[in-house]
């Protein structure tokens, strides 16, 4: 298939129109968000889904987000409940996405065969008018080819997409860069399954208690059922090794120098200058602030594939904050490999 590729531009010169129409007659559309890019197409649509799963060659047991442009348009395909808005008066728009109950109007196919639908109200402008436009929710996957980082640019979208969807809306570079923070709620029970932008803190603001699923810190075992099943399967795992090193900053760079120099190092802006003479670097952000880090992850993740390296060493994240979401998805990165860098002392 011919894939078109818009700028905002022609976005909103007319071609926004043609876009709300290719999701409302079921073909799929990337369109960016604050978060990262999705894959969309109309949620309603069983034969839609099917679409999506095949361009992105994802298993089709791993359930979609159902994207809404206000919180109340959840009401014909979620049983919400009072926490539900609870968390949209203070998250949404944003990057949050709260599994609910689903109701008949979301076919099976769209949850991946599961009796509950997960529900996103994104903020960016982009994503808020193509919903309003396509007169559907819609339902979108990160639009990366499975296994792969979720693409954070157009480049990255054009490299998995090209030639599998019908249009790409390049909206430049994607503001937070990690996916959305899911959080279930099961009566009483808030659960979070995946970690993102909103902290399990800022969630504790407005919810009782904040349970953290096994799956979000730990591997798990051979036999054992994630809350959300996307946790199961393999994931931005680069082509040769990622190990994290875990230690004080100072032990990980002075790992890093006495590295081999086949290896790429993700190393922190402030550690350029002191690796750069003997290594092959990529930058990821600045060391105490984390969010820069979170928007360069995943390109970066990329970028080593390109420079094809023996093995690619990174900073072991904290797990406070905004660290356990990219701890969450540097761990899964890494196949949980992490190294201690101050052993013995
Ligand atoms: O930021 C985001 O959330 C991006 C943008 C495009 O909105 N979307 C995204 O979608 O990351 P995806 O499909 O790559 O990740 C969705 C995750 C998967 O791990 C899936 O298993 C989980 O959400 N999920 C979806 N519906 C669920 C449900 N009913 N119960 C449990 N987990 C669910
Ligand atoms: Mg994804």
């Amino acid at each position: 298939m011919t894939t078109e590729i818009i700028g905002v531009d022609q976005f909103n010169a007319g071609a926004d129109k043609r876009a709300g129409e290719l999701i409302a007659s079921g073909r799929l559309v990337v369109f960016p968000t604050e978060t990262v890019y999705g894959l969309g197409s109309d949620a309603t649509d069983p034969e839609a889904s099917k679409r999506i799963y095949a361009a992105k060659g994802r298993p089709s047991d791993n359930p979609l987000i159902v994207h809404i442009a206000h919180p109340e348009d959840a009401e014909p395909y979620a049983v919400t409940c009072e926490a539900y808005y609870r968390l949209a008066a203070k998250f949404m728009p944003g990057p949050l996405t709260v599994i609910l109950p689903k109701k008949d109007s979301i076919p099976s196919e769209t949850t991946g065969g599961l009796d509950s639908v997960a529900i996103r109200c994104p903020a960016h402008p982009i994503a808020r008018k193509l919903i309003t436009l396509s007169g559907v929710p819609i339902a979108a996957p990160s639009a990366n080819l499975s296994g792969k980082p979720s693409p954070t640019n157009a480049s990255d979208v054009i490299c998995d997409m090209n030639g599998r969807v019908d249009m790409i809306i390049d909206g430049g570079e994607s503001e937070i860069g990690l996916e959305s923070t899911i959080v279930k709620l099961d009566g009483d029970r808030a659960i979070l399954l995946r970690p993102g932008a909103i902290t399990v803190d800022a969630l504790s603001c407005v919810l009782d208690r904040v349970e953290i699923a096994p799956s979000v810190t730990e591997m798990l075992g051979e036999n054992e059922r994630p809350l959300s099943p996307g946790m199961k399967y393999r994931h931005y795992a680069p082509d040769a090794p990622l190990v994290l090193l875990d230690g004080e900053d100072s032990d990980v760079l002075e790992f890093m120098k006495s590295s081999p120099s086949s290896a790429v190092l993700l190393c922190y802006d402030e550690e350029v200058d002191a690796l750069e003479k003997d290594h092959r670097l990529i930058a990821v952000g600045r060391k105490n602030d984390l969010a820069s880090v979170a928007h360069r992850l995943f390109s970066a993740l990329r970028e080593a594939d390109r420079l094809g390296a023996s093995v690619n060493y990174a900073h072991l994240p904290p797990r406070d904050g905004l660290g356990l979401a990219l701890y969450n998805r540097m761990l899964r990165a890494a196949a949980h490999t992490v190294l201690k860098t101050d052993k013995g002392k």
